[in-house]
């Protein structure tokens, strides 16, 4: 990712004043989708009657409901780790929503010790989450938790 401190700052900027959690992830997807190359779904599933529900994205549209454990989603939010999946047809039972992703990088998003949802990014090439991009999202995940307030 080319300017790293530049996508903080928008993050920041973007949900500054605002704690609403639809509104907040609906403008951090597309922030996300528009400003990272390479990526064809960014976005958010919550937590929701024990299983992972989708929520504003920008992209094809996705599956709706996931299974904890259950792809890389469900994994994500099981083992509450990052998943940084290089090449998701490697993955065993990754969750294929559009069929040109090729990797894919989920973080849970944990506010207070609640466990939230995960936010979500694939790309059509493999390989393409390095770990210096799960730092930065990372980081950008932090910004949207805290915004909620
Ligand atoms: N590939 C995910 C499903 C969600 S989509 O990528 C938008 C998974 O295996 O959990």
């Amino acid at each position: 990712m080319s300017n790293p401190e530049g996508l903080i700052d928008q993050a920041v900027a973007l949900l500054a004043g605002q704690q609403d959690l639809i509104a907040n992830a609906a403008n951090l997807s597309s922030l996300l989708f528009y400003a990272l190359e390479d990526v064809n779904w960014a976005g958010f599933y919550f937590l929701k009657d024990g299983a992972l529900m989708v929520g504003p994205f920008q992209g094809r549209p996705a599956c709706v409901s996931i299974p904890l454990g259950k792809g890389v989603c469900g994994t994500a939010a099981e083992t509450l780790s990052v998943q940084r999946i290089a090449d998701v047809h490697a993955f065993d039972g990754h969750i294929a929503c559009d069929i040109d992703s090729r990797s894919e990088i989920v973080l849970p998003l944990v506010r207070n010790g609640e466990f939230l949802g995960v936010l979500d990014l694939d790309s059509p090439l493999k390989n393409r989450f390095s770990e210096a991009d799960q730092d930065l999202l990372e980081q950008v995940a932090e910004v949207f938790i805290r915004s909620l307030g």
